[in-house]
């Protein structure tokens, strides 16, 4: 019996109409414990407004299975979201999304690409490193008060990306 391979999931502009999904998210995802919530609806809308936001949603069919929001400045981009569905993980999603902010963050002027993880997010950390990000310092209380952020980054290669030079990541 032959198996029918999955379509790639199909990463689009994260729309007004997303935005309560990813809020809804980002407790269960990010700061599981932390009894704070971060990124509001309203709050997240604002960010995304700004113009050098940009905000890329992940799509299984209709689905949405992850989610990317990313700002620009002074030649520097930061990540500040990032969450995949747990259902959808290690099949390239997250790199896929990554990918794509890098050549916004690149055609954006930006030099490199920050980003910070709570020090308990072994996976997460894992991931980054897996792309080429490496750990550049720690900030203890940063969550909350309670939690240490490790910030990582990476340079952006100007061209072809260096890891995978056809474009994204295959999965
Ligand atoms: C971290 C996260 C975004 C990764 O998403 P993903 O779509 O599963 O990642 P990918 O499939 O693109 O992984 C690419 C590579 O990263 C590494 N990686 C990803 N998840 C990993 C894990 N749990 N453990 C070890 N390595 C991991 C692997 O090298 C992987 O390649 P492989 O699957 O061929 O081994 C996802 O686990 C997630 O949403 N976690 C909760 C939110 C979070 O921690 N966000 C990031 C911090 S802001």
């Amino acid at each position: 019996m032959s198996t029918v391979p999955e379509p790639a999931p199909r990463i689009d502009t994260l729309s007004p109409r997303d935005v309560a999904w990813v809020a809804s998210l980002v407790p269960q995802l990010l700061e599981t414990g932390l009894g704070h919530r971060s990124w509001p609806v309203r709050i997240l809308m604002a960010h995304l407004r700004a113009p050098a936001s940009v905000g890329l949603a992940a799509r299984s069919g209709r689905q949405r299975i992850g989610f990317a929001v990313m700002q620009v400045a002074n030649a520097a981009a930061h990540l500040d979201l990032l969450g995949v569905l747990p259902a959808f993980r290690r099949r390239g999603v997250a790199s896929r999304l990554l990918a794509q902010l890098e050549r916004h963050a690149l055609e954006l002027g930006a030099a490199r690409l920050t980003l910070e993880l709570r020090e308990s997010n072994a996976a997460g950390r894992r991931f980054y490193e897996a792309l080429g990000y490496r750990e550049c310092g720690r900030e203890a209380h940063y969550y909350c008060g309670r939690e240490t952020a490790v910030h990582m980054q990476r340079a952006l290669a100007t061209g072809t990306d260096q890891r995978w030079p056809d474009g994204a990541r295959p999965i």
